[in-house]
């Protein structure tokens, strides 16, 4: 936010705003101008949604998802969200809190999925039994309720709310290791193919400062703390590091992305197509999933994952979090006013 004498661009009115890669200040309603304007250009550029799609927003509870449902349906679009309780203790009971309270005050359609309740585990004791980073079972039952769900609602479309920040970053991890494979399919836009619904990310060309302040503006309460199970991880030195280097030089980070994708995404799809192997169904949930070399019934790697993990006992966020991590969240916890303590189970999650 600026000093009182920094004027609007678009208006010369008092500021509230200064973005750095415009080189520019802007008021409340042309900071929302803005991302409108960007977000429609985005779903432009990428023939992301059309006015009579189905579209379905996975929603969080944090700025961005909420953000992009209410610029969605501002710009005319018919959407519903999708939480998924992912049962990360308090964090998530809070963050279901804000996308149902956003949903009820606007009388909009929340769907919700509880991994516990409807799968039998949550992500810390998936994390636990596996012994992997937390965010892998994570992202792999997201990615496998949002299909999942958009096929069952008969949706034509998913969307998420990942951001500049969040692509770049992702970007940047890749491109560290080269790794040609997940280049190939950092798209904005997955198209629907065997049974996966189409993917659209309508934010990648606004940052997560501005979709902070569209929620500020627009007076829209959402979860501020960061995962739990996030603190600490390899994604979130990526942010810093191109924060970084944006500060010395305002701009890098959407070149960065954006140039990536105008100009290397097209050299690479050639490489992504020739990747893309036949699909079969998963012989326990039915879902799209590739064929084993063995011969043997095909099984997905949801099913996989939750035939290893279901069953077993909750096992408390805190236990799963190491150093500064666990210091983080046990601070959080303290500044919330929560009861959690070292030995707190992450019982009572959510329950929608
Ligand atoms: P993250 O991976 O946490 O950065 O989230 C990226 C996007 O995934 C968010 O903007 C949402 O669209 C979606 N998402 C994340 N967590 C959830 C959740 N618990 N339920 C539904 N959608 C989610
Ligand atoms: Fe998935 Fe944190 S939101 S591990
Ligand atoms: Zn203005
Ligand atoms: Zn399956």
């Amino acid at each position: 936010m600026v000093a009182s004498v920094s004027k609007c661009r678009v208006c010369r009115e008092p500021a509230i705003i200064d973005l750095p890669r415009h080189n520019a200040n802007f008021c409340a309603e042309h900071l929302l101008q803005l991302c409108r304007r960007q977000v429609e250009k985005a779903i432009a550029d990428h023939d992301m949604l059309s006015l009579d799609d189905r579209i379905l927003v996975a929603v969080s509870g944090g700025k961005d998802s909420l953000a992009i449902w209410d610029i969605l349906l501002e710009l005319g679009y018919r959407a519903e969200g999708l939480y998924i309780g992912l049962g990360i203790g308090d964090y998530s009971d809070e963050s279901g809190g804000y996308a149902q309270r956003f949903a009820d005050e606007r009388g909009l359609t929340l769907r919700t999925i509880d991994l516990r309740g409807e799968y039998g585990y949550d992500v810390p004791t998936a994390a636990k039994v596996t012994k992997r980073v937390p965010c892998s079972a994570c992202g792999m039952s997201k990615r496998h309720l949002f299909d999942e769900a958009a096929r069952a609602g008969g949706y034509d479309v998913v969307v998420t709310g990942h951001n500049l920040d969040d692509e770049a970053a992702v970007l940047f991890g890749n491109a560290l290791r080269w790794d040609v494979e997940y280049l190939a399919r950092q798209l904005p836009v997955l198209p629907a193919r065997d049974g996966f619904p189409k993917k659209v990310k309508p934010l990648v060309r606004l940052t997560e400062r501005e979709m902070a302040a569209w929620c500020i503006v627009r007076g829209i309460d959402y979860q501020v703390e960061e995962c739990p199970m996030a603190v600490g991880n390899k994604h979130l030195g990526y942010k810093e590091a191109l924060n970084s280097i944006e500060r010395q030089s305002p701009g890098s980070k959407s070149a960065f992305y954006l140039n990536f994708i105008e100009r290397m995404a097209p050299i690479l799809a050639s490489h992504s197509r020739a990747a893309a192997g036949e699909l079969v169904a998963c012989s326990s949930c039915g879902a799209p999933t590739t064929e084993p070399d063995s011969g043997d019934a095909p099984v997905c790697g949801f099913c996989r994952l939750r035939g290893r993990v279901a069953g077993h006992d909750p096992v408390p966020v805190e236990l799963v979090l190491h150093g500064g991590a666990r210091t983080a969240y046990r601070a959080a916890r303290l500044a919330a006013g929560s009861a959690a303590s070292p030995g707190a189970t992450a019982d009572g999650r959510t329950a929608q």
